[in-house]
């Protein structure tokens, strides 16, 4: 598949490139900065300049889906961002590739979401704008005709992956889930039929990853 990765420079992004070239797709790798070319680059994916912020759906966001099987939205504003970047970056920059796949006739759409998201007014006040950001662009992508998969992990940390999930449309508990498990639940529901039209939670837990994808 040829599979566009927002947010390619990122710490989970980066490792799903690197897990979808070894699975034998062509990986897109959208990022914002020059700087962040070379990485994408060495990652094995074609990197693409485009602040989502800033770009339109009828200009280069659209250019960028045109010809995409997939897009991976695993980009982000990111902690130390205020109010307002959530709403640009988490809300806006997915929804304009929501819209853009939409336009380009892209049907896959796999959306890096938050375990919270499903009830924002529970978080922290200080949680509350990024929750809310992710919620509503979660309810777009939902509401929209494409073959979608939204994954809300729990809060990810950068020890080395387990390779064992616990994964459900509600868990009923918080917790941990690192990176390189978050990467490999992407390259494994990406292409999982059964997956499609699903919203679930991920953390750390005790079922291979195939395995739990392929149960629920
Ligand atoms: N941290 C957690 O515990 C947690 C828990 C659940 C879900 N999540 C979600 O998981 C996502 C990935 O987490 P992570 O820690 O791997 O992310 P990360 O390292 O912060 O990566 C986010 C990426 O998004 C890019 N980005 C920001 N603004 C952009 C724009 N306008 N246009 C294009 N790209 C832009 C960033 O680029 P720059 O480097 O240029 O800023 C960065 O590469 C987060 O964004 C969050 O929504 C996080």
């Amino acid at each position: 598949m040829i599979v566009l990765v927002a947010g390619a420079n990122g710490k989970t992004a980066r490792s799903l490139v690197r897990m979808l070239v070894k699975d034998g797709h062509k990986v897109r790798g959208l990022v914002r900065k020059e700087e962040q070319l070379p990485e994408v680059e060495q990652d094995g994916a074609e990197p693409v300049l485009l602040d989502l912020e800033e770009e339109t759906v009828e200009g280069a966001v659209g250019r960028a889906v045109e010809g995409c099987d997939a897009i991976v939205f695993a980009a982000g504003a990111g902690p130390s961002s205020g109010a307002a970047r959530k709403e640009t970056m988490d809300y806006g920059g997915a929804v304009k590739l929501i819209e853009a796949a939409e336009r380009h006739g892209v049907r896959r759409y796999l959306m890096l979401s938050a375990m919270g998201a499903a009830d924002p007014e529970s978080g922290s006040e200080e949680m509350r704008p990024y929750l809310s950001a992710k919620a509503r662009a979660d309810e777009r992508l939902q509401s929209s005709g494409l073959h979608y998969t939204i994954i809300r992990p729990g809060s990810l940390t950068n020890e080395a992956g387990t390779g064992r999930i616990d994964v459900a449309p509600s868990l009923g508990r918080r917790g941990e889930i690192s990176r390189e498990d978050v990467a490999a639940i992407f390259a494994t529901t990406l292409e999982a039929g059964n997956t499609f039209g699903k919203t679930f939670e991920a953390l750390s837990g005790g079922t291979p990853i195939r395995e739990a994808i392929a149960q629920i």
